[in-house]
């Protein structure tokens, strides 16, 4: 990516001049300097960013898009309406690029070795494939990171798998005072020893005030800026995606139910895309309720975001469970490596064999899934597999609008 030199960032006017001074001066020795770098420096603008010049890619006279992109149609206004933003912090390019920098930052941990990125890896769909992750001074998480692609349009105002944090914004600056994951403690002068860090880095100041009009660093602007960052995390581009929009196309441009239950398997489809019969026998079962023949996973999980119904209860992991579990969007889910909130599984298929046969009685347990499992031959939960395959995005896993900013 390129960044802004001052060469680009003079005026048309002034680089004529300077033509046309070299030029004079070959000739006639003249102004005022037998070199024209002299004369170079002396009309050189100031770069009002020199901290963010020299620690990252970014170009502030150009910030990238978050708030419009292009995506697939069927991400329509009814869709785009699920999304968890609020009036108190909306999306703009100048505050997501600030979570951009935020997010991928390893000085925003105590001893300057985690960001939020080396545990949600880009490349991994957000998720580190390791059960547990590890924190700054070395110690392992209790739960399986989450991914985040998709995480605006969960709608039960709740993050964490166990729903303890209120929204994205109240999320996001407990990994950075958690003892194990980022490190500013009480014990380590907590977020106050923080901001009083972020103040002597050159380019927080100056990102600030672009962002928020003043170069104040607060915890909630901090808050705001990595929430900003991952609502933009969509992911509308896996070969489902790209399937599913062509049915959406042709049969009114409607998410309907209807939509949801065609085949992704028939020659309107293009070839790259066309599901194999197995993911579309994956497909109907996974989307069709128990009364039409399918497994019903698509109530809990649902398209096209695959965000989780916010009105889910727990899927019956262990006996005498009492607290309600929500789960992360399934895109991207074959990348995780693991899987639950414990990450005790490291298949699909052991995932799929926990719901054929392997729910548990107790209180946070959803009626949905009876007590002894929802019965699955082997074929149909391979089917089921290699449909949760075609969730992976790798659009969004590569799209440099997330991917680190830093160059030192
Ligand atoms: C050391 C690894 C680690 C680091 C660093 C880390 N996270 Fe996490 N993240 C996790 C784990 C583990 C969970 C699940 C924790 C739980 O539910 O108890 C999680 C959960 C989340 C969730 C909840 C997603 C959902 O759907 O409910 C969000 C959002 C999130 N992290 C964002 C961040 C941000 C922002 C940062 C940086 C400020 C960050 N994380 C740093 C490991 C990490
Ligand atoms: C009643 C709602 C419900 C139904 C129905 C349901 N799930 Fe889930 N699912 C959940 C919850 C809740 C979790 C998170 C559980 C946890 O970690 O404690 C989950 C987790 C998962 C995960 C792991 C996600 C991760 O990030 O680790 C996968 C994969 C999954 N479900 C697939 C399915 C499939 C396939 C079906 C249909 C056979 C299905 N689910 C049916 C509620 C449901």
């Amino acid at each position: 990516m390129q960044h802004p030199t001052v060469q680009k960032s003079r005026p048309t006017s002034q680089r004529l001049l300077g033509g046309l001074c070299i030029f004079i001066s070959l000739v006639l020795s003249a102004c005022g300097g037998s070199s024209s770098s002299t004369s170079d420096n002396s009309t050189t603008p100031t770069n009002p960013y020199p901290g963010v010049t020299a620690y990252t890619s970014l170009d502030l006279s150009a910030p990238l898009n978050y708030t419009s992109p292009t995506l697939l149609a069927h991400y329509d206004a009814s869709v785009l309406a699920t999304n968890n933003q609020t009036a108190a912090n909306v999306t703009t390019d100048k505050g997501a690029t600030l979570g951009r920098v935020l997010f991928n930052d390893v000085r925003l941990s105590f001893n300057n070795t985690k960001s939020c990125a080396s545990c949600h890896s880009q490349a991994n769909g957000f998720v580190d494939q390791a059960q547990f992750s590890t924190g700054f001074a070395g110690g392992l998480t209790t739960a399986h990171t989450m991914r985040l692609g998709n995480v605006a349009f969960y709608q039960g105002n709740s993050m964490f798998w166990d729903k303890r944090a209120t929204s994205i914004e109240d999320q996001a600056t407990d990994p950075i005072q958690n003892a194990t994951e980022m490190g500013f403690d009480a014990t380590h002068g907590g977020l106050a020893a923080l901001l009083t860090k972020m103040q002597t880095l050159p380019y927080y100041p100056e990102l600030f005030k672009w962002a928020f009009g003043d170069s104040t660093i607060t915890e909630t602007r901090i808050q705001n800026a990595l929430a900003q960052f991952q609502r933009s995390m969509v992911s509308a581009n896996s070969q489902w995606d790209r399937a599913y929009a062509v049915v959406y196309a042709s049969n009114g441009n409607t998410n309907s139910p209807q939509n949801f239950g065609r085949s992704l398997a028939g020659n309107n489809i293009p070839a790259a895309d066309r599901f194999t019969t197995s993911q579309d026998r994956g497909r109907a079962l996974f989307i069709q309720g128990p009364n039409n023949g399918g497994k019903g996973c698509a109530g809990c999980h649902q398209p096209p975001t695959f965000a989780l119904d916010p009105n889910s209860r727990s899927n019956g992991l262990d006996q005498g469970e009492t607290k309600i579990f929500k789960s992360p969007s399934l895109k991207n889910v074959a990348l995780s490596g693991r899987f639950m909130h414990d990450g005790r599984f490291s298949s699909l298929e052991q995932v799929l064999a926990h719901y054929a046969t392997g729910i548990q009685a107790g209180p946070a347990r959803d009626n949905r899934l009876p007590v002894g499992g929802i019965g699955m031959t082997a074929q149909e939960q391979a089917d089921i597999v290699a449909f949760l395959q075609t969730l992976t995005d790798t659009t969004l896993n590569t799209d440099s609008r997330f991917g680190s900013p830093f160059i030192k």
